[in-house]
């Protein structure tokens, strides 16, 4: 067996797979379909400090490769989560992460207050960046100034280890994970979904009800690893993958750009089981490459030119026969 463990910013994950925030619920819902205890951690849905019913429909559209969403963050709010969600999670065998939103910045930070004194928490994810709220204008995704200010008013008021979930529709994405590690993010996520919209032109009619959405799944990868890597090289805290991940290879290739761990959405719409079979992919891909610990690939892309690749931020050096 290879050695699939990572540990960054004070998680421990037994493996580098996660969920990605809004594909698989709060998580427990699919616990009859994925053993946990071989997932690296799930990340709940964006929790919010109101219920919120949601963009009204449709909010879904499959495109020719992936589909668009338009949710508009809907969930119960943080006190149906602490009371109905929480109990059930900690019950489960692996890493739980929540994801958090709002639409000013005390939101996040009543959340982040709310949630500190949850033992069953690990860590929280800032979602700075959906899409489909705040009529896309993604206030806190693309100034830098208010992406830090989200981060450190977050900061104060939690000890559990903060991820701040980027976008990637930004000209200078490398600008916004400056910005979130200087205001004391303990990780960056990387990315959210690609700003995208469908028409019928016979009929006029936009695939959402708010025209514009989140595109996801396989078409965004390269778009993901870009940004990905582009935070990796640009910040020495941790960077979890985001976007387009189908299988195994494309984990280990986020975590070649710089990724300590990679987060798996789309692709649970389809195959909900899958999270729970990539270990053993994952294992399989390095046992055949000789490689015998993951975290060997952190950082290892050969970037042309550069004389040595960045450092990963776990601590095991890149030998080059890792590569
Ligand atoms: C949504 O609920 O609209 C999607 C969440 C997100 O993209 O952050």
């Amino acid at each position: 067996m290879a050695r699939l463990s990572v540990d960054f910013s004070g998680l421990s994950l037994r493996n580098p797979v996660l969920s990605a925030s809004g594909t698989f619920g709060h998580g427990v819902e699919m616990q009859h379909m994925v053993d946990f205890s071989r997932v690296g951690g799930l990340v709940s849905k964006t929790v919010t400090l109101k219920p919120r019913p949601g963009n009204p429909l449709p909010r879904i559209c499959e495109t020719e490769a992936g589909f668009l969403n338009s949710i508009g963050l809907e969930n119960r709010g943080i006190e149906a989560y602490l009371r109905d969600v929480v109990p059930a999670v900690a019950a489960a065998d692996t890493v739980v992460i929540t994801n958090i939103g709002g639409e000013k910045v005390e939101d996040f930070v009543e959340l982040a207050r709310l949630l500190d004194s949850q033992p069953a928490i690990s860590a929280l994810e800032v979602n700075l960046s959906c899409p489909n709220v705040q009529e896309g204008k993604l206030p806190f995704a693309t100034d830098p100034q208010m992406a830090a200010r989200v981060i450190e008013r977050v900061r104060g008021a939690t000890s559990k280890p903060v991820f701040a979930k980027l976008s990637p529709n930004v000209s200078r994405i490398s600008d916004l994970a400056v910005a979130v590690e200087a205001a004391g993010a303990h990780g960056i996520t990387a990315v959210n979904t690609v700003l995208g919209m469908k028409v019928d032109w016979r009929t006029g009619q936009p695939g959402l009800h708010t025209v514009q959405g989140g595109y996801s799944g396989t078409a965004i990868k390269p778009i993901a690893l870009r940004c990905a890597w582009e935070c990796a090289r640009s910040v020495r805290i941790p960077v979890i993958g985001c976007g387009g991940v189908m299988c195994a290879t494309d984990i280990l290739e986020f975590m070649a750009v710089g990724c300590s761990a990679v987060q798996v959405g789309t692709a649970s719409f389809g195959d909900p089981g899958l999270i729970g079979r990539l270990e053993q992919e994952l294992n399989s891909l390095l046992e055949g490459a000789g490689i015998g610990d993951v975290r060997q690939l952190i950082g290892s892309i050969r970037v042309p030119g550069a004389a040595t690749a960045k450092p990963a931020c776990s601590t095991v050096p890149v030998p080059a026969s890792g590569r």
